[in-house]
């Protein structure tokens, strides 16, 4: 957690941080942008996922009887559209048995705000373990009004998981919904005129599916 703000958890394992450096890299082309941002998605997804509640199960070994553990909720990944499906198989690795819903969100480009366009959850979404995620918090305009919607839906252990995170933007999400742990690699400095997150790594979801 940082000083600053209580619900930000900043994951700067070396391997997440040298990631994020070529993540960022403007010579860095989108086959190698989107292998960066699902190996991301899934380092951190080890750390968001430190704490999900685990059950004492028998397990037969060749050998004999034991006891191991399984985690007991289902887990739901609500990636935000476009950028956040960007992130999905990366995590999908490593819990293949996720749900995914999907929640699709633009920003209006002058006035910053979301435009909801597309929503599917999981009808039993109030029983799961939820990991919002998006490679990019800026404003915190679509991360607030992604959790809405989850929280709407019944939704009540909720996760947002983002590579960057802008101050205005963690500072708009933890004031809206204080009650969710923020995952992010780096806090970067500021917004610029464009709300573009400063030093960033550009527009997300251009750069996955390049169409810059
Ligand atoms: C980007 C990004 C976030 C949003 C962050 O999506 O993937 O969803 O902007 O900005 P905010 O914190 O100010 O709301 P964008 O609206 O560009 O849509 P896209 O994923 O379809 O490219
Ligand atoms: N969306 C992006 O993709 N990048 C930013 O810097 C801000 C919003």
């Amino acid at each position: 957690m940082t000083a600053k703000f209580a619900t930000l958890r900043l994951l700067d394992h070396p391997l997440i941080r040298q990631k994020l450096y070529y993540l960022r890299d403007r010579a860095t082309g989108s086959p190698k942008f989107r292998m960066l941002v699902n190996e991301l998605a899934a380092l951190m997804v080890y750390e968001a996922t430190r704490d999900l509640p685990l059950e004492e199960h028998p397990v037969a070994t060749p050998l004999e009887e034991t006891t191991g553990h399984i985690m007991t909720r289902p887990v739901t990944l609500i990636p935000i559209l476009r950028a956040g499906l960007g992130m999905c198989e990366g995590i999908l690795n490593l819990i293949p048995r996720a749900r995914v819903g999907h929640i699709g969100l633009y920003r209006d480009h002058e006035t910053f705000q979301p435009v909801r366009y597309y929503q599917k959850f999981p009808a039993d979404i109030a029983d799961s373990e939820i990991f919002v995620i998006d490679p990019m918090l800026a404003t915190g305009g679509s991360a607030a009004a992604a959790v809405d919607e989850v929280k709407r839906a019944g939704g009540e252990s909720i996760r947002f998981i983002c590579l960057v995170a802008a101050p205005e933007g963690v500072r708009r999400l933890s004031e809206a919904h204080p009650d969710i742990p923020i995952y992010a690699a780096a806090l970067d400095r500021e917004l610029d005129e464009n709300a573009y997150i400063l030093p960033g790594l550009g527009d997300a979801g251009d750069r996955i599916y390049g169409t810059q």
